[in-house]
């Protein structure tokens, strides 16, 4: 274990999954007042990066790599640093992974979750009352759990009903679930946040977003499934990042956020958007432009046709909304990128590779 103190509770706080793409984000949010404290559990499976987090002083931040569905290590873990708050990041997170293999998404993501939300409740009541009223689970979810939406419909709220397409959304559902049987139940203080869409810096890159930027660059096609027509909700990851902060300071116990980006695109318009972008910054050396490589290939099964966001109750009682555009995020994101040869070198061997053969080499083009 490392040296990270025991004696400030209140300004630590508990990360599962950081060392992944949002909860990277989020840790380097949390630690920009020079106070805070970390301590982050991760399995480090292929989407987990310590390295992200290797440059932060060891008297802040603390990674333990181990299984949030280990439950007597997540009890020790919670005895020993005493957080005041737990931010539940941790899962297999890609669609396109959970219809190949979804064993680990029930594993991890219900079983996972089940296990968290034990550990906490036995070490919640062992708390004193002062303790005890301000200790908070904020289980980070998504929208996919509602299904898809129709062009006309209106977005997603709290309300909306849940209707999971794929193994993943079924496990975030599933999840979810869980999380709110325990504040029914028991009354532990959870918090749920259901978000669309983020984008941003250290994506591992089988998402949309870091796939179409390397791909670009490296010469190779930009295989966007079905006919490029699926809607989502895009969101700077330090967006949602301000989201999680103020949940964690000022979130009643019980409540639910939805939270997006008031910025719905098509695949085929993001990807169109990423080459122009690239065109700018760093031309073909044929004087192309990389709209060139964009190739439509065979749908994902199940594929969710439109996401939105309706984000009224988090603007209305904790003040939050998305402040950077899609454009200025995206060439932001795109820079990063470009930026960050190393980082990207490292993570586009082994795993990576693997998955692309798996996904893409017997996609076929789509020709309907
Ligand atoms: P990610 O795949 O980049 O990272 C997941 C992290 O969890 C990795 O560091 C991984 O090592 C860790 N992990 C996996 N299994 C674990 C286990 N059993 N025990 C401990 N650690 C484990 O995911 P992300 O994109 O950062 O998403 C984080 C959370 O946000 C997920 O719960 C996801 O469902 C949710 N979410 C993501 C998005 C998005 O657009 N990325 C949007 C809404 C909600
Ligand atoms: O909506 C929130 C969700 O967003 C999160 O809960 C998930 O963890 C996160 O992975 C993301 O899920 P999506 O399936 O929407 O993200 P992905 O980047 O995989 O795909 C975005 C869209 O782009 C989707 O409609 C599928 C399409 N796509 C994706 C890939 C990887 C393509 O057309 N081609 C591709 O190669």
């Amino acid at each position: 274990m490392s040296r990270l103190g025991q004696d400030t509770p209140s300004h630590t706080i508990m990360v599962t999954g950081g060392a992944g793409f949002i909860g990277t984000n989020f840790i380097l949010h949390w630690l920009a007042p020079e106070f805070r404290r970390v301590i982050n559990l991760d399995k480090l499976t292929y989407a987990g990066n310590p390295n992200n987090l290797s440059h932060i002083s060891n008297s802040r931040y603390s990674l333990l790599i181990g299984d949030i569905c280990d439950r007597e290590l997540v009890a020790h873990v919670l005895r020993t640093y005493n957080p005041r708050a737990i931010v539940h990041f941790a899962a297999e997170s890609h669609v396109d992974r959970s219809i190949h293999s979804p064993f680990d998404f029930v594993k991890t993501n219900v079983d996972g979750t089940f296990s968290l939300l034990e550990a906490c409740r036995l070490h919640w009541i062992s708390l004193d009352p002062k303790q005890r009223a301000i200790f908070r689970f904020v289980h980070i979810s998504t929208d996919e759990v509602y299904g898809s939406l129709s062009s006309n419909e209106a977005p997603f709220s709290e309300h909306s009903r849940y209707a999971p397409s794929s193994p993943y959304s079924a496990s975030k559902a599933a999840a979810d679930h869980l999380v709110r049987a325990w504040w029914t139940t028991y009354g532990l203080p959870t918090i749920t946040l259901n978000c669309s869409n983020n984008y941003g810096p250290f994506q591992f890159p089988e998402k949309l977003v870091p796939l179409m930027i390397l791909r670009a660059l490296a010469g190779q096609t930009l295989p966007v499934y079905g006919d490029g027509g699926h809607v989502r909700d895009w969101l700077l990851v330090t967006d949602f990042c301000r989201a999680i902060d103020l949940v964690l300071q000022h979130g009643a116990a019980g409540s639910y956020y939805n939270v997006g980006g008031q910025c719905e695109r098509t695949n085929a318009q993001v990807v169109q958007t990423i080459c122009e972008i690239l065109d700018r910054e760093k031309p073909r050396v044929d004087g192309n432009s990389y709209d060139k490589q964009l190739t439509f290939v065979s749908d994902r099964p199940g594929h969710d046709r439109r996401y939105a966001i309706d984000f009224s109750k988090i603007q209305r009682d904790l003040d939050w909304r998305p402040e950077r555009s899609f454009r200025a995020g995206i060439e932001q994101t795109i820079r990063w990128y470009l930026e960050n040869e190393e980082w990207v070198t490292q993570v586009t061997s082994g795993a990576y590779l693997q998955w692309i053969d798996k996904n893409y080499v017997l996609r076929s083009a789509n020709r309907s």
